[in-house]
């Protein structure tokens, strides 16, 4: 099998992290995978928060966290970083161009040995004031949306998750 083949099959949403630090390096080369993704148009119009500092990085759990009204819990799995991806609002392919960014990136962390989970509600925190006070903080200007939030840390070994079987009846054919 392909080495792409392999890495699509064998990536898994990651909820246990170590505290062991990703390099700048391999974060950017994430951020590439994602910045390479097809776009409608070619407009490459999502944009990525790289959040690395831990204050902000807190915030935006706890920020998710409300939406859920679950206070006090972490939606992160105590991954130190997140990868915000956002989509131009005045995009018709925004939020598609977004999701495939994401696709990209979580299988360029996992051919890095990392590991990431798609988070939600990414729209909610960044359609609020503090949501949207952060990325003007970090020079984001225009209206964007929160398509996904990308957490990104060094997995836990000591949990190893499965693929679920793949459910049945969903190709169909005209030959
Ligand atoms: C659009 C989307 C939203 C998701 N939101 C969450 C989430 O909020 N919390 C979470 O733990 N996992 C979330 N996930 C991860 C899925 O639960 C996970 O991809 C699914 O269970 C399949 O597992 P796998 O990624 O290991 O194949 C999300 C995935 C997608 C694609």
């Amino acid at each position: 099998m392909s080495e792409v083949l392999n890495n699509l099959k064998t990536r898994r949403s990651i909820r246990k992290y170590t505290d062991e630090p990703v390099t700048d390096e391999q974060i950017s080369q994430i951020i590439e995978a994602g910045l390479y993704a097809a776009s409608g148009m070619g407009r490459q119009s999502p944009i990525i928060l790289a959040v690395t500092d831990r204050a902000v990085r807190d915030e935006l759990a706890e920020m998710n966290a409300a939406v859920m009204h679950r206070e006090g819990t972490d939606p992160f799995y105590g991954a130190p970083y997140v990868l915000v991806v956002l989509a131009d609002k005045n995009v018709p392919t925004g939020i598609y161009d977004g999701s495939l960014a994401l696709g990209n990136m979580m299988l360029a962390a996992h051919e890095l040995g990392l590991g990431t989970c798609w988070i939600h509600r990414a729209k909610e925190v960044f359609n609020s004031k503090r949501g949207k006070e952060i990325l003007k903080q970090a020079g984001v200007e225009g209206d964007y949306e929160g398509v996904g939030n990308l957490i990104l840390g060094h997995p836990d070994t000591s949990v190893q998750p499965s693929a679920a079987p793949r459910k049945e009846n969903r190709v169909f054919y005209i030959k």
